[in-house]
């Protein structure tokens, strides 16, 4: 046994389980559903069944730049977005069994206010510090810019488009001010910096009790990658973290004079968790401040790998600082699962979407369910592949669970009519058989209980194995007239086994769990029930028996290959024919009219009155002469003297802002409107001509 494997010594009165709140402003793809909300339904079902006391929570997480950002994209409100987007999740997490007790969202009033009132019990009790800073601002259109509406290159990676807060290509965490040559989403302006006030949650003041709690007390409970991470947070330093941002879709501030500042999105969703468990508290006519604040509740996180931080330090501290909530027993976080060799990518198209699927694999929850738990990234990233889908669903799948139960239920009523037959005289094997079967219910719960989702499936499947083998080794249709009681055993036996699997198969398969209990005419029945190895008492009548599982083709998964890879391709050919589209040809003449030379820019300045124009001194091996350019917007004057450029010089003068401006200066602009030099090396001299 390993030691992370101490988590059933405590036994608690009930429950409280949490997915990760998804964002609103797209559907959900498998790398989801893997990650955070399969295991966390195989935990909250396997839990029911025991007969605990369990609530279930998720809902949209409807707040945040991004959603704003897609609005504007799209021309229309936030609250469109999320509204669409809300009900779109909401049906995908119903049609894959997701059980939730309750799919809230964060833009309810009862959810303002939850999250209002502990931001404001924290103000009131002296938790939060107020301090004023520089931040980036848009002047045009006179908003402070949140991190994500600041894009600029990564000092890292030089990526291009990296974000204020992160950088999509490297993975680096950032800061606004870390970017260089930072402009503004909203008007592609350079930003200006001006001064701001929000408040901060001074994380460094809790080490000492994140210390204890997690790299003392939960060393042993809590799953390498999230220790892990969490040590690294921890031993870095921990800083005051910015808990409000200067913007108008999220819960206001409250506190007198803060128009235009709201929680920062990672302060409210978390607390979307409680005002969930509020809502259904109120449909349920129950009390829910014990699946908060009860020290018997065992609160657990289903969460992503990108999430640690925000549910094991910061969600945790101010739930401590609140002062009357407990604290997390564990966060089961997944690594990330990758598609076909690559990082599931919603803006380049390379996912696979849950409604997608049930439109093209109508009825087959359970084989995605199976697929994503038997492969989950619980311990490092993992690959989704669709012939990995395949092989799963008919050589396990179909080829043991479903023709094990198949042909234990169409044997029973071609003998005997659907009777279940009586075990009499058991030999050695029928003995060993009904013995095994009582230990699969503990052995699943123990490896479920330790987030060990995957090792339980298999489990699982240990005993559909088991009954497949059972039953093709003692082949009962060769032996069936010679030894008619051996048969029956046999059959008895099986039969004992497809109940316990519509049992214990329910956590993962529960579409297929329905379906075998209806065939066996088997209630609902508790998890300690799956101990029993005489479920199924002779005389009992079955169900006719119905396919579980069925074949799936390779031209199948070949078309959905296909599909990935065509999405891909139109996404990258219109991102490509959004970089300008090429012009009608033109005569080598033509071309040979333009007069480029190499030079270099001796003196720059603002053309007074002006946003975008400067006035350039520059030396063209020919001549001196000026040049005014719309580039003031994303260069300083100082910046750029000394540039070495490309510049048209026989383009006929033009006077600009009563400025003969004499040729042009060669600049690259990329499909956000970003300019780049066109430039030559140091040792070309000014003047040479260029072909
Ligand atoms: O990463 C995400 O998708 C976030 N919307 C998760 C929020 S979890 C919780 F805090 F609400
Ligand atoms: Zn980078």
């Amino acid at each position: 046994m390993s030691k992370k494997n101490t988590e059933t010594s405590k036994k608690f009165k009930r429950y409280t389980v949490t997915s990760a709140l998804p964002y609103a402003n797209g559907p959900i793809h498998i790398g989801h559903l893997a990650g955070v909300y399969v295991p966390a339904d195989i935990y909250s079902r396997y839990l029911r069944l025991k007969g605990e006391d369990v609530v279930s929570i998720c809902g949209s997480d409807e707040h945040g730049v991004p959603i704003t950002i897609k609005a504007r994209n799209e021309g229309v409100t936030p609250k469109e977005i999320v509204d669409k987007y809300h009900s779109m999740i909401e049906k995908s997490f119903r049609e894959f069994g997701i059980s939730f007790d309750i799919y809230s969202r964060t833009s309810l009033d009862l959810h303002h206010q939850t999250a209002s009132n502990i931001f404001r019990t924290l103000y009131d009790k002296g938790k939060l510090l107020e301090k004023e800073t520089d931040q980036y601002y848009d002047e045009e259109n006179k908003q402070f810019l949140a991190d994500r509406y600041i894009v600029g290159v990564c000092p890292v990676c030089s990526y291009e488009k990296a974000y204020g807060d992160q950088c999509e290509s490297c993975g680096s965490s950032l800061s606004p001010n870390e970017l260089k040559n930072p402009r503004s989403m909203l008007s592609g302006n350079k930003p200006v910096m001006k001064k701001t006030r929000h408040w901060y949650l001074p994380l460094d003041e809790y080490e000492p009790m994140l210390r204890q709690w997690i790299l003392e007390e939960n060393k042993n409970t809590w799953k390498s990658n999230v220790y892990g991470q969490c040590k690294s947070w921890i031993d870095t330093g921990l800083k005051p973290r910015a808990v409000t941002r200067d913007l108008n879709w999220g819960v206001k501030v409250p506190i007198e004079n803060t128009e235009g500042k709201v929680l920062y999105v990672w302060f409210d969703a978390p607390i979307g968790y409680i005002s969930a468990t509020r809502q259904w508290a109120e449909q349920k006519n129950v009390d829910w401040e014990p699946y908060w604040k009860d020290k018997d509740t065992k609160l657990v996180h289903f969460i992503g790998k990108d999430n640690i931080v925000f549910h094991c330090i910061i969600f945790p501290v101010i739930l401590y600082a609140e002062g009357t909530y407990i604290l997390p027993d564990n966060v089961p976080a997944n690594e990330f699962l990758n598609l076909e060799g690559d990082k599931i990518s919603t803006s380049r198209n390379w996912a696979v979407w849950l409604h997608e699927y049930l439109e093209e694999f109508p009825g087959k929850q359970d084989v995605l369910r199976y697929v994503l738990c038997a492969s989950a990234p619980e311990a490092k990233d993992n690959d989704f592949t669709w012939r990995d889908f395949q092989s799963r669903n008919n050589n396990e799948l179909l080829a043991i669970f479903g023709n094990f139960v198949n042909r234990t239920l169409v044997l029973t009523h071609k003998y005997y009519n659907g009777v279940v037959p009586p075990l009499a005289n058991p030999a050695e094997e029928e003995l060993n058989i009904k013995e095994e079967i009582t230990a699969f219910a503990d052995r699943i719960g123990n490896s479920i209980d330790n987030y060990k989702f995957r090792e339980a499936l298999s489990q699982m499947m240990g005993l559909a194995r088991l009954g497949n083998k059972y039953m093709t080794d003692s082949e009962p249709w060769k032996i069936k007239k010679t030894e008619p009681e051996r048969v029956k055993n046999i059959l008895n036996c099986c039969l004992q086994i497809c109940a316990v699997l519509s049992i214990i198969s329910e956590p993962f398969l529960p579409f297929t769990a329905k379906k075998l209990k209806q065939m066996l005419n088997l209630p609902d029945l508790n998890w300690e029930s799956a101990k029993d190895n005489n479920l199924l008492p002779e005389g009992h009548n079955i169900n006719e028996p119905q396919l579980l599982f069925d074949k799936i083709e390779d031209r199948q998964v070949e078309e959905q290959v296909k599909k990935l890879h065509n999405a891909r391709r139109e996404n990258e050919e219109k991102e490509k024919s959004d970089l300008e589209s090429i012009k009608p040809h033109i005569k080598f003449d033509d071309f040979a009219k333009l007069d480029l030379r190499a030079a270099t820019i001796l003196k720059a300045e603002k053309v007074s009155k002006t946003k975008k124009l400067l006035k350039l001194l520059v030396d063209t091996g020919v001549d001196k002469r000026t040049i005014v350019a719309g580039i003031a917007e994303q260069y300083d004057p100082e910046e750029i003297t000394g540039q070495r450029v490309v510049v048209l010089v026989n383009l006929e003068p033009r006077n600009i802002k009563g400025i003969p401006s004499e040729g042009m200066l060669m600049m690259a602009q990329d499909t956000n409107g970003k300019l780049t030099f066109v430039s030559v090396d140091k040792d070309c001299e000014n003047g040479a001509t260029i072909a």
